[in-house]
This record gives C-alpha cells, sequence and structure tokens, in this order.
C-alpha cells in the first residue's frame, strides 16, 4: 500500500500548479498516461475491481458506488456498448467539472481510456453543457494531441483494443444532466428523460449497455489504480472514501474549487479553505449539496461533516459537492424564489407532478408581486411541494420539491414574512 501522508501529491488537483498541464507533452512530462499504460498490462476485470473496491461513489449527484454500477454492465467485449461522461454539469452552484475539464482536459481523457479497456466500450462521449465552450475547445484541442500520440483511436497500445471519443455539446437544458436525458438528446431527440428501468448500462444510447459517469468520478480512476484501493481508502470514511471536489460559492473570502478528504467538516472548509465569511459578517445558512439540497441553518452547518452519510443524516444531501455559504444579509425568500423560478424554467414538461408542480411553487413567490400573498401560502407551499415527490419520470421534481420543504422546515417564519412584504418597489 502506498503511503498517503499528502493526497495532494496523487489526486484531481495535483497537477494544477503545473503550468500548461492542459498540454500532453506537459501532462506527460509530470507522470499523466503513466496508469493507462501500466492499465493496458492488465486483465480489464482487475480493473474493475480495484474501482469496485476502492468505493468511489459516483460524483454527478447520486453518489451510486461506480464499481457496483460497472458490475451490471455487459461483460462482452465484442458487444457494441458505449461510455458516456457526464460533463453537462447544470445543477446551480455546481462548477468542479468545468474547473478540472479547463486545467487539466488530459487527466478525464486518460480515466476514460482506462475505463473504457476495463468496461470493453469502444466509442465514448463526452456530453458538455452548451455554455462550456471555452471547455470544449480545450477538450477538442486534448483529444486531437491525444489521438496524434495513438492514445485513442485503432489498435491502442498495441493491444487490439479500438477506442474513439468525441465531444458532444449540449444546448444548454439543465434536464440533459440527467442521464436517460442526455442519451436522448445525444440520440437527436429532445432532451428528455426516459423510464428507469431498463438503465442506461443495459439499455442506454441508441438501445445499446451505455455506461453514464460523471467528469470527477472518470478523472479519479487514473488516481485510484495508482494509489491502488486500499490507499485510496484511508481518506474519507469507509461508505464515503476519498477525496472529493467541492465547488464553493457565496459569501465567504475565497470561493473556488477544492480538494479534500470526504469528511471534512464544513467548518474548516469555511473557515480554513475559503477563509472565513466575507466582511466578518455572520453565517446563516448553507446548502450544502447543489440547488436541490435541503437548506442547513449555522447551527447545523458549523456541525456537519461533508460526506453522504453524515450530511444525510442531518437531512440534507451531498449531492454535487456544491456549497452555497449564505451570510446574515440574505433574504432565504429571495434565495428560494430564484432557485423555484430555475426548476420551473427547466422541467420538460412529460410529468404533471413536475410541469404543473413547479409552476404552483414559483406562483406562490409572483403572488407576492400582486400584494395578495398570505402566511397560509407557505403551508400550501409544503403541501404541494410534498405532493411532487416521487411521482415523476425522473428527479427534478424532487430536485425543485426537496429545498422547498427543507427552507420551509428550517426558515418558515422568514418566509411567512417574506411572502406577506410587497416585492414590488
Ligand atoms: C435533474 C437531474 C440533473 C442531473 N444533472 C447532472 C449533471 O449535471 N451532471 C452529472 O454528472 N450528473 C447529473 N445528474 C445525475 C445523472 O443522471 C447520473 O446519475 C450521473 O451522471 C451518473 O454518474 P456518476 O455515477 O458518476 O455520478 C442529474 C440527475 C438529475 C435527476
Ligand atoms: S420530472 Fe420533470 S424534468 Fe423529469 S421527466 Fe418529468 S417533467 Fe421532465
Amino acid at each position: 500500500m502506498k503511503d498517503v501522508a499528502n493526497y495532494k501529491d496523487y489526486a484531481l488537483l495535483s497537477y494544477h500548479h503545473i503550468p500548461g498541464v492542459h498540454n500532453l507533452e506537459i501532462f506527460e512530462r509530470a507522470g499523466g498516461y503513466e496508469m493507462m499504460k501500466a492499465c493496458f498490462l492488465k486483465d480489464p476485470e482487475a480493473i474493475k475491481e480495484e474501482v469496485k473496491n476502492s468505493g468511489l461513489r459516483g460524483r454527478g449527484g447520486a453518489g451510486f458506488p461506480t464499481g457496483v454500477k460497472w458490475g451490471f454492465f455487459s461483460k462482452d467485449r465484442n458487444a457494441k456498448k458505449y461510455l458516456l461522461c457526464n460533463a453537462d454539469e447544470s445543477e446551480p452552484g455546481t462548477f468542479k467539472d468545468r474547473y478540472l475539464m479547463e486545467k487539466n482536459p488530459h487527466i478525464l481523457i486518460e480515466g476514460m481510456i482506462i475505463s473504457a479497456w476495463a468496461l470493453g466500450t469502444q466509442k465514448g462521449y463526452i456530453y458538455i453543457r452548451g455554455e462550456f465552450y471555452q471547455q470544449a475547445v480545450i477538450l477538442e484541442r486534448a483529444l486531437k494531441e491525444a489521438y496524434a500520440k495513438g492514445y485513442l483511436g485503432k489498435n491502442i497500445m498495441g493491444k487490439g483494443f479500438d477506442f474513439d471519443l468525441y465531444v458532444h455539446r449540449g444546448a444548454g437544458a439543465y434536464i440533459c444532466g440527467e442521464e436517460t436525458g442526455m442519451i436522448s438528446s445525444l440520440e437527436g431527440k429532445k432532451g428528455q428523460p426516459k423510464l428507469k428501468p431498463p438503465f442506461p448500462a443495459i439499455k442506454g444510447y441508441r438501445g445499446l449497455p451505455t455506461m453514464v459517469n460523471n467528469v470527477e468520478s472518470l478523472a479519479a480512476v487514473p488516481w485510484i489504480m495508482r494509489m491502488g484501493a486500499a490507499a485510496y481508502k484511508q481518506w474519507g470514511t469507509e461508505k464515503s472514501p476519498g477525496t472529493k471536489l467541492f465547488s464553493i460559492s457565496g459569501d465567504v473570502n475565497k470561493p473556488g474549487v477544492i480538494e479534500v478528504p470526504l469528511s471534512t467538516t464544513l467548518k474548516e472548509i469555511i473557515e480554513i479553505h475559503c477563509g472565513g465569511m466575507r466582511n466578518g459578517n455572520a453565517l446563516k445558512a448553507v446548502i450544502p449539496g447543489g440547488s436541490s439540497a435541503p437548506v442547513f441553518n449555522a447551527e447545523d452547518s458549523y456541525s456537519v461533516k461533508m460526506d453522504y452519510e453524515d450530511v444525510a443524516a442531518k437531512g440534507s444531501m451531498l449531492g454535487s459537492g456544491a456549497i452555497i455559504v449564505l451570510d446574515e444579509t440574505r433574504n432565504m425568500g429571495d434565495v428560494l424564489k430564484w432557485t423555484l423560478e430555475f426548476y420551473h424554467h427547466e422541467s420538460c414538461g412529460q410529468c404533471t407532478p413536475c410541469r404543473e408542480g413547479t409552476g404552483w411553487l414559483e406562483s406562490v413567490f409572483k403572488r407576492r408581486d400582486t400584494g395578495k400573498s398570505q402566511k397560509s401560502d407557505i403551508a400550501l407551499l409544503d403541501k404541494t411541494a410534498a405532493s411532487m415527490r416521487g411521482q415523476t419520470i425522473c428527479a427534478l421534481a424532487d430536485a425543485a420539491a426537496m429545498p422547498t420543504q427543507g427552507m420551509i422546515k428550517v426558515f418558515r417564519e422568514e418566509l411567512e414574512q417574506y411572502v406577506t412584504t410587497t416585492g414590488k418597489k
């Protein structure tokens, strides 16, 4: 087992301080693509086993163990199947994948080549959100370099293994981050989610087995293989092993992307990594896992450990690791209003509880502008949100309902006051 006294020597952001590391030559000089070469000497099943043993949990939001998901995938190396990287990153507050792809596109490409070799996929796509134009250009350039080196294409490293990788730009719809919505979009259809099961690993792109993994999940594969599962698990907890990227925004002195072991306290993240609260203001609330995660008040924020279990035990979710920090000057009514406008706008419209429900949630705040809102609207908001949960094709309806109910639970009085104070100036 490797000595991992300092995970920063191995982890995802360990290359970020190297100027020009987005160039293949510089990435290779720093040790890039070494693991890809080493993995081509390994049995693909052994790679899958190592990833499974590492306990890596999918970084797209749900936290499902990557190795377990890989285990559902067809083992037939002659069957046509796909690897799809989810680079849509549309959850408000999340910007870690963008940072990773922009600074070090090759770490993702290396992770995808190793994963493709392990899974036996011949084609891969990086589905990147339309707004990430600059990152798409950086990735395209990196792909060209990897093709020129023979790391992509036909008979890679003389192993008789072919893998083609493409960048596909979305058109800016949040729902294309949901894996089946993404597959519909990639197929040239409207980006609308499909009923599951069947899951994409069984029946995905063009009806064929498709492994969908998030950017951060795939980029973690080379460092898991370099260190070995046992060393990787020295960080974090038994159920949340390894390190995680967190995107931190809001009222802190140093917002940005950090990589820390899972289970680091939110207090440490805010006070040490983010340089404390901006202007010395008091902390009021934290949304710990992107805009769909229920909010914590200041007290809970300071006691929570940022791992999947502790955040869930305290009533929220780690999600994509987007931490939104709000200080005493923020009005929670504004925060919820903007959140609900977003989800209503992004509903794809297939399911009634989502299409109508997100509109109803938003309408409470619209009514405020007319001066006709009442305190009881907040109870109505709670009831409407509750009725939307678990009723729809995908989890967007839940993504709108959960922060609504979470906000009411913690800041009911403030919301009641907000809706009964007209928003019109
Ligand atoms: C409404 C909705 C939006 C989502 N958006 C994203 C996204 O932007 N990026 C992402 O990686 N996963 C997103 N997901 C999760 C994906 O459906 C899928 O679970 C994930 O890409 C699988 O990768 P992972 O196992 O590596 O996490 C979203 C899910 C839902 C329900
Ligand atoms: S829950 Fe909403 S976004 Fe998801 S499929 Fe239904 S209508 Fe579309």
